[in-house]
């Protein structure tokens, strides 16, 4: 009765029932995999978020007074979404300083909203893929792909990312790897769970890989803003660090949204740049030679036409809920850094485990002993020591001996899950 592509192993996998078993015990678990940023206990303006969807939000008022009415009774179908909202993603890309010295000029012409960054992925494999199409996808990465690749009926074939003093794509692979009916390269940047940037070589590698095989490039930046060494403010920060900084300007991570040598979408959204994932707001810029962006934005216009998914008030909302991110930002990467800090503190007292290199996001992969599979260390770590940690395998890591932790998890948590993780591996 139902599509081959939904055949998938639905039973709850041996971890799931092991955490299902200890909770319906009443066993407290120390949970390391915290990655809903509205239940970690950081400080939200409710004020501002609330009055942004309603009549608190002066674009509104002021629309609504003109109108002699309410600007969120009427219906805009605008299939890119309502002008305003992107013009504030626009404005988001131009304002943030820590990307590159000018910020990045994207045309709110050239932004479709979407209501998830998977919805996002959903319009642009259906733009590139045929049934059957392949597209290249990082591996260790975002356990979502194969999902979303499913229900579009796209192939998914892994690239790896090589770890030596750091995470560096694997160029040769990549070679290898594409074929007829590969159809683009996606790249998560920072990659989830590595926390690895696309460097600026590796960039230019990827530009010249794509231009001369005629594929896109697709990269989701959810965790941009999370760069491990940029500065706590981020709006503004260059200028009072002065221009010439060069040590500064390493630290840089540029968006791809201004990449215009190949075909690009690029993907992001509120729910971790403003730690939002509730208001369903994502957008996809289209940047590339204009050729070929024209025809792609024509086309990507009629698939969210097709569905016009994203409601009015959140749509109206966008300026005022991309503002919190300077705040959200600030206490997310005081969280990352805090906890990486008490990470590095326990490793220094054990020989056992040790934490690869982080660049940016809200993970840490742990490097550690092969004794059993992750699967079975995560599954007895949570039944002996009470604490959740996720298997490398779930992130498909090449081979065992990886365990992946949440560093946005409330900080007493983590120090003494941690330590429960660690004394397991004894000193
Ligand atoms: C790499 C990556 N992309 C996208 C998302 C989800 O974004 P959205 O909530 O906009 O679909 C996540 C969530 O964890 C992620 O890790």
């Amino acid at each position: 009765m139902f599509s081959k592509r939904t055949n998938w192993q639905l039973a709850p996998n041996r971890l799931t029932w092991a955490v299902e078993e200890l909770l319906a015990a009443g066993v407290p678990l120390l949970d390391l995999t915290a990655s809903n940023p509205t239940r970690v206990g950081l400080e939200y303006d409710a004020e501002t978020i609330l009055g942004a969807l309603g009549s608190a939000n002066p674009t509104l008022a002021a629309k609504g007074a003109a109108r002699m009415g309410h600007p969120v009774l009427d219906y805009d179908p605008q299939a890119k979404g309502l002008l305003g909202a992107r013009e504030a993603v626009a404005e988001y890309y131009r304002a943030d300083h820590h990307r590159s010295e000018s910020g990045v000029d994207v045309d709110a012409e050239r932004i479709v909203l979407t209501t998830s960054t998977s919805e996002g992925y959903s319009f642009v494999f259906r733009l590139l893929c045929n049934a059957g199409d392949e597209l290249l996808v990082p591996k260790p990465s975002y356990p979502l792909f194969e999902f979303l690749a499913d229900l579009q009926d796209v192939k998914l074939a892994p690239y790896p990312l090589i770890y030596d003093h750091g995470w560096q794509m694997d160029f040769h692979s990549l070679e290898r790897t594409a074929a007829e009916r590969t159809r683009g390269v996606v790249v998560v940047h920072p990659n989830n769970p590595t926390g690895s940037y696309v460097k600026e070589r590796e960039r230019e590698q990827l530009n010249a890989f794509c231009r001369e095989r005629g594929l896109a490039v697709v990269v989701d930046e959810v965790f941009l803003d999370y760069g491990m060494n940029c500065a706590q403010e981020n709006t503004g920060s260059l200028q009072r660090l002065g221009r010439d900084d060069s040590a500064r300007k390493m630290q840089l991570h540029e968006s791809f949204a201004g990449n215009n040598e190949v075909l690009t979408f690029t993907l992001s959204g509120l729910s971790k740049i403003a730690a939002l994932p509730q208001m369903k707001v994502a957008w996809v810029v289209t940047s590339g030679p204009e050729k070929v962006v024209r025809e792609a934005m024509a086309r990507l216009e009629v698939i969210a036409d097709t569905y016009l998914s994203m409601n009015a008030p959140v749509q109206w909302a966008v300026p005022i809920l991309l503002e919190q991110r300077k705040s959200i930002q600030r206490q997310l990467l005081e969280r990352v850094r805090a906890n990486l800090s008490e990470l590095d503190r326990q490793l220094a007292g054990q020989k056992a485990c040790e934490r690869l290199e982080v660049e940016g996001g809200w993970y840490a992969v742990l490097r550690v002993p092969v004794t059993r599979s992750d699967e079975e260390l995560a599954i007895e770590l949570v039944r002996e020591k009470h604490v959740l940690v996720h298997p490398g395998h779930f992130y498909d890591f090449a081979g065992d001996g990886y365990l992946v932790v949440s560093l946005i998890g409330e900080e007493r948590e983590f120090g003494e899950g941690m330590g429960r993780v660690l004394e397991t591996f004894g000193p």
